[in-house]
């Protein structure tokens, strides 16, 4: 009975959750960005992800961390489980 049910999990894909974070302060680190946002929580995700969802609004800079440089920036992250998955700027 445990063995189908841990099955079960294995098979079923965490749900993708929508969310919208301001982000205060980026700081990177192996690869991945860690997200101040301005709840106090960190959110960590893809440099990589992050780094293109910039591009994608016309920001292109050589290093993320400076995106807050200026203010908070608004993000829409789609995660799956702990996992961020897509990131889009606002
Ligand atoms: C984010 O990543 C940092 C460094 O990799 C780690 O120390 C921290 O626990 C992570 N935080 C969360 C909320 O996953």
């Amino acid at each position: 009975m445990c063995f189908y049910l841990f099955l079960f999990i294995l098979k079923t894909d965490a749900p993708l959750v929508q969310s919208i974070v301001t982000v205060e302060a980026i700081c990177v680190s192996d690869g991945v960005a860690e997200c101040l946002c301005e709840t106090g929580e960190i959110v960590n995700m893809s440099a990589e992800l992050l780094q293109q969802a910039l591009e994608e609004d016309g920001l292109v800079m050589p290093d993320i961390e400076m995106a807050t440089a200026t203010g908070p920036i608004d993000l829409q992250l789609v995660s799956k489980g702990s996992e961020v998955v897509s990131v889009i700027k606002l």
